[in-house]
């Protein structure tokens, strides 16, 4: 019997070691992390206040545990009047309540509370307020809008930056070459510079790259394309707006402006609308804009390049670029030639688009085969040089590990398609409402053009057909041919 007594009592201290090292546990994690945790029990008596309570209201645990909540805040005090006192009463929780109160010492406390009745064998035991500080939240928010802000700055400073230089320019024809050396020559110049090319030709690397060699290289780069933003928009992005220039308008600087002493490219400068390239027009004369709304002339301090992927000349003509801005803007002009009258560029540049997408798809492929280049060479690329891009980097997906030379067996089969078109398809064998009138209206076809090849002769017309004559008239008269075929 005693010996039974000792075991119980030994495993009932066991027990309570387990409870002890549970609950100390526990308040260190009350104690860590980021809230306030206040609990008062049955009687309104605080019996627990963790770290981050006396950090946010200045107080000692020691000082308020046991003590009721009306002897430790000054009155009126909110958890006392109403929180605590009513959940005791009603046992219904409160859940994310913003609430603010003054401390002792006059401070100002914004919070956002929840407060929960704690049931115990039925009663409610105790109230438990767990509660953030909103002071602490606006300073967080503040934080996050400035990365915000941090985050936006850097992005525009990736867009600003212009990453190629004339060295980027890939090719051995002649023309391009003269080129690259003109623009090297222009670049630092602050004439406008008129790009002309097709799609793809290269007219942004040049564009970058003539600011990258240019005195506006530390300024930014800025492209726009102005096919690509409706002319009214385009107007207040290029010249920015003051306050009440129209409804919502606020200030913001246009393009020109945030170029500052960097580089405007102006991209598809075509589809400009007339009176929108009269006011860019005098904007270059001036050498001064003004912000929609405002009477204020701001200096033009950053260079213009301008592209069009079609003839200005004939842009000039059918009165879709006004020849006054093109004279202006033409100071000098970069004609890029497209791909395919430089074939000598087909095989230098597949060659380079092989390794660049090689070395980014861990590949070891360093060549293309000579039947490829060959039907590459055939092709009128009017993707031009990004086409071509595109034809490498798709086909490279394609590759197996063991390949080294790039084939036209690597070419997915859109791509096989575009490099050898197909023959049209027949109109005649397009559906024509159900498939019953499609071969009704193929075989009128079919009749009417032999009977006109047979010049409207019945017999020859049916020779040729493989029918009988009486089956030819039976079919004239059902489908309803005329007999009479007009030659
Ligand atoms: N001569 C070239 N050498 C190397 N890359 C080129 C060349 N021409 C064009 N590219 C590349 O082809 C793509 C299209 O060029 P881009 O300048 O955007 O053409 P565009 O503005 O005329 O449509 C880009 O990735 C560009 O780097
Ligand atoms: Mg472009």
């Amino acid at each position: 019997m005693e010996r039974a007594d000792h075991i119980r009592m030994e495993e009932l201290e066991r027990g309570n070691d387990t409870l002890k090292k549970e609950n100390q546990l526990l308040r260190t994690i009350l104690d860590a992390i980021h809230e306030s945790i206040f609990v008062v029990n049955e009687k309104d008596e605080i019996i627990l206040y963790n770290t981050e309570s006396e950090k946010m209201e200045g107080l000692k645990r020691k000082d308020i545990l046991g003590k009721k909540e009306d002897d430790v805040y000054a009155q009126p005090y909110y958890f006392s009047a109403e929180v605590t006192k009513k959940i005791l009463q009603t046992g219904k929780p409160m859940i994310e309540q913003p609430y603010w109160y003054n401390l002792n010492d006059g401070r100002k406390i914004n919070m956002i509370f929840s407060a929960f009745p704690f049931y115990y064998q039925g009663e409610i035991a105790a109230v438990y307020v767990i509660f953030r500080n909103m002071n602490q939240i606006g300073d967080f928010i503040a934080l996050t809008l400035e990365m915000q802000k941090k985050f936006i700055r850097e992005e525009k400073d990736q867009q600003t930056r212009a990453p190629y230089l004339l060295d980027d320019v890939i090719g051995i024809n002649s023309k391009l070459n003269r080129i690259v050396i003109e623009a090297r020559r222009i670049a630092s110049r602050n004439s406008p510079v008129l790009i002309v090319g097709e799609t793809g030709t290269g007219k942004e690397l040049f564009a970058q790259g003539i600011h990258n060699a240019s005195l506006h290289s530390k300024g930014p780069f800025i492209p726009i394309n102005c096919a690509a933003i409706p002319d009214t928009l385009l107007e207040s992005v290029l010249f920015g707006t003051v306050k009440g220039a129209f409804t919502g308008a606020t200030d913001i600087p246009g393009l020109f402006e945030q170029a500052e002493d960097g580089t405007v490219f102006l991209d598809e400068i075509n589809s400009m609308s007339f009176s929108l390239q009269g006011k860019l027009l005098r904007v270059l004369q001036d050498k001064s804009v003004r912000r929609l709304g405002s009477k204020t002339e701001i200096p033009l301090e950053c260079r213009i390049i301008s592209a069009t992927n079609i003839d200005p000349v004939t842009a000039v003509k059918e009165q879709i670029l006004r020849s006054d801005l093109y004279f202006r803007l033409a100071t000098v002009t970069i004609n890029i030639p497209p791909l395919r009258d430089r074939n000598e560029d087909i095989r230098i540049l597949a060659r380079y688009f092989i390794k660049k997408y090689s070395v980014q798809f861990g590949l070891f492929i360093n060549d293309i085969s000579a039947e490829l280049l060959h039907f590459f060479e055939q092709y009128h690329w009017p993707g031009n040089v990004r086409e071509l891009e595109n034809f490498i980097e798709g086909a490279m997906n394609f590759v197996q590990n063991e390949d080294r030379i790039l084939g036209l067996h690597h070419l997915p089969e859109y791509f096989r398609e575009r490099l050898f078109p197909k023959k049209e398809v027949p109109s005649t064998l397009t559906l024509k409402g159900t498939l019953q009138n499609t071969l009704l209206e193929t075989e009128k076809q079919l009749i009417k053009t032999a009977l006109t090849q047979n010049k409207g002769n019945i017999t020859k017309t049916a020779q040729e057909l493989g029918i009988s004559r009486q089956n030819l008239h039976y079919k004239l008269k059902a489908l309803g041919i005329s007999g009479n075929i007009s030659l």
